[in-house]
């Protein structure tokens, strides 16, 4: 592992995809970041590819050569009314984490959220991810809520926290 200013982030292309899902499935099988407890097919992942289009952006982060993390963007809720609002995800290789490439990807990703005119962004977190709470935390992110026992994986209640960060005034 390297440092995270050696890494290069860009916008993801279809070639990337097999990355994310190496670095997604990861996670299924082996942590509950996500409460997904099947690994996604590659169909469902370039489904998911499709709708990041220019107002849900999906970056990745590129180390020689090769992904190591990606975040995107992607609508709260189809309903027009939510239409400047975006729920961000973020994953890293787990050889990458720790580093600080989460806060720069994390970062530029908020850059896209006002480039694109969005007004909010919110993070749905299983409670007990402290890595993930302390990444939003130290981007400005404020914890909203919770919500107590909403999930279940390896036998286990979880909750969820819900964090949020509203677009400072210029
Ligand atoms: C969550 C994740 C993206 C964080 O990225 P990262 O590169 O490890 O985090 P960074 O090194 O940039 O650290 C960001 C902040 O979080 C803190 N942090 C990082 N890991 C931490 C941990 N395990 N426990 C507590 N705080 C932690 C850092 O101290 C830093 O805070 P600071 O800037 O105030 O010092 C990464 O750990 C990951 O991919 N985890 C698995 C997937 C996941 O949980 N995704 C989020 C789903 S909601």
């Amino acid at each position: 592992m390297s440092g995270a200013a050696e890494v290069t982030i860009r916008y993801a292309r279809e070639a990337d995809l097999e990355a994310i899902q190496r670095i997604y499935n990861h996670e299924v099988a082996t942590g509950t970041a996500t409460w997904d407890e099947e690994p996604w097919p590659m169909e469902k992942r370039r489904t998911w590819f499709a709708e990041h289009d220019a107002l849900c952006p999906l970056l990745v982060a590129e180390a020689g050569g090769r992904v190591v993390g990606f975040a995107s963007l992607s609508k709260m809720s189809q309903k027009s009314g939510w239409r400047f609002t975006r729920e961000d995800t973020i994953y890293l290789d787990p050889a990458w984490r720790g580093c600080g490439l989460g806060r720069r990807l994390l970062g530029e990703l908020l850059q896209e959220a006002w480039r694109i005119g969005m007004h909010a962004v919110v993070a749905t977190i299983s409670s007990e991810n402290s890595a993930s709470i302390e990444l939003h935390r130290s981007l400005g992110f404020e914890v909203v809520g919770t919500l107590r026992e909403t999930g279940l994986k390896f036998g286990r209640r979880l909750s969820t926290t819900y964090m949020q960060l509203v677009r400072a005034e210029e």
